[in-house]
């Protein structure tokens, strides 16, 4: 059984409450916040102690798992602290996205994790799910051939603009981690960014892709569509087939080239999992399930490393877009 403690009693951190609550491979064991009145509130809600200082709950309670859900500027820059408390105290990590605003900060966090040999996972929930895993086990077996293209687009309604670049920054680490998650790295992105009527910061973004493994690929971003339609779209073309996953994990088809037969996966509504705040505890119960069964620091999915490897993305996009569309190399990922 693993023991938490969750820093940060706003709505989300709240969700990720009730998650461990539930989970047969957590206990819920204390909550802090910096706000006493949400740590108050948090703690009678889930029946647990509050802390409202991260190193008291730590020195006392038995932890071993931080659930880190602050935010701050871009929804990141609060998380910095909190994980490092966390890491130097030697607890497991599982802290909210984007891994921070701050890509000094981000790079840190993940080698205090890596030095103290610590568990450490993001909630990149986009791709936690069992149609991402099927579409990727696709990929490994062969049935796209070498990879050509993947296009993704990621889109909502979001008032919030806090220029100029919240939406890349706060939502694109969960787009650019499902491309990254079929098709690896880029070697070069190039990007341009718009601001749709009234708007101050980039809320509608658009970023070229030339993956490390030879592969093409494009992003839409917006936070300027309504939330009726489906929020998300990926689809991934090789030389022998393409996928195309709708919607996080609604739809998920496969076209083969050599066939006009295809193979239809859709999330039915008999099934456990049927809104999108299911993917929180779908990607939840996985990190437990890595902790439980021994998996390494080197084998969690969705790992602070890769929540790095996304942020450095997203700064060589911003990079491109204020160099007027240059394409930015990275780094080999
Ligand atoms: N994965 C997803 O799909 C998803 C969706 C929405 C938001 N998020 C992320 O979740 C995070 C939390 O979002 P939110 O809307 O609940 O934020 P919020 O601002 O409502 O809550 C954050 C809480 O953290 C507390 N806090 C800040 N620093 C602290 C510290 N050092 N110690 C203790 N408490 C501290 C604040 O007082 C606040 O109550 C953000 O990073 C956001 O980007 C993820």
């Amino acid at each position: 059984m693993i023991r938490v403690g969750i820093v940060g009693m706003g709505n989300i951190g709240k969700r990720h409450a009730e998650i461990y609550s539930k989970d047969p491979l957590s206990e819920l064991v204390a909550v802090c916040d910096i706000d006493r009145e949400k740590a108050d509130a948090a703690a009678s809600r889930f029946g647990v102690k509050a802390y409202y200082v991260v190193e008291e709950m730590l020195a006392s309670e038995e932890i071993d798992l931080v659930g880190v859900c602050t935010s701050g500027v871009e929804g990141g820059s609060h998380h910095y602290e909190p994980t490092l408390q966390a890491i130097t105290a030697g607890k497991m990590v599982l802290g909210e996205k984007p891994i921070s605003n701050d890509i000094g900060e981000a790079r840190e966090m993940v080698a205090a994790a890596r030095e103290r040999g610590v568990h450490y996972g993001i909630n990149l929930n986009h791709r936690t799910h069992a149609m991402a895993a099927t579409a990727r086990q696709w990929i490994k077996e062969g049935k796209l051939g070498d990879l050509l293209f993947c296009n993704m687009a990621l889109w909502i309604r979001n008032p919030r603009d806090d220029p100029p670049y919240y939406h890349i920054r706060a939502l694109h680490p969960h787009s650019i981690d499902v491309m990254r998650y079929f098709c690896g790295g880029p070697r070069r992105v190039q990007a341009f960014f718009m601001k749709a009527p009234g708007r101050a910061g980039w809320s509608t973004i658009s970023v070229n892709f030339d993956f490390a493994n030879g592969a093409v690929g494009h992003l839409t971003g917006s936070y300027d569509m309504p939330f009726i339609h489906p929020i998300e779209r990926c689809e991934v073309g090789g030389t022998k087939g393409r996928f195309v996953l709708e919607n996080v994990f609604e739809d998920l088809v496969y076209f083969p080239h050599d066939s006009p037969e295809r193979i239809h996966l859709h999330n039915s509504i008999f099934s456990q999992y049927t809104s999108f705040q299911d993917t929180f505890d779908m990607r939840i119960h996985r990190f437990l399930e890595q902790v439980t069964q021994g998996d390494t620091p080197e084998e969690i999915e969705a790992s602070g490393a890769d929540a790095l490897a996304v942020q450095e993305i997203i700064e060589a996009a911003i990079a491109s877009h204020e160099k007027g569309g240059v394409p930015i190399e990275l780094p080999d990922q």
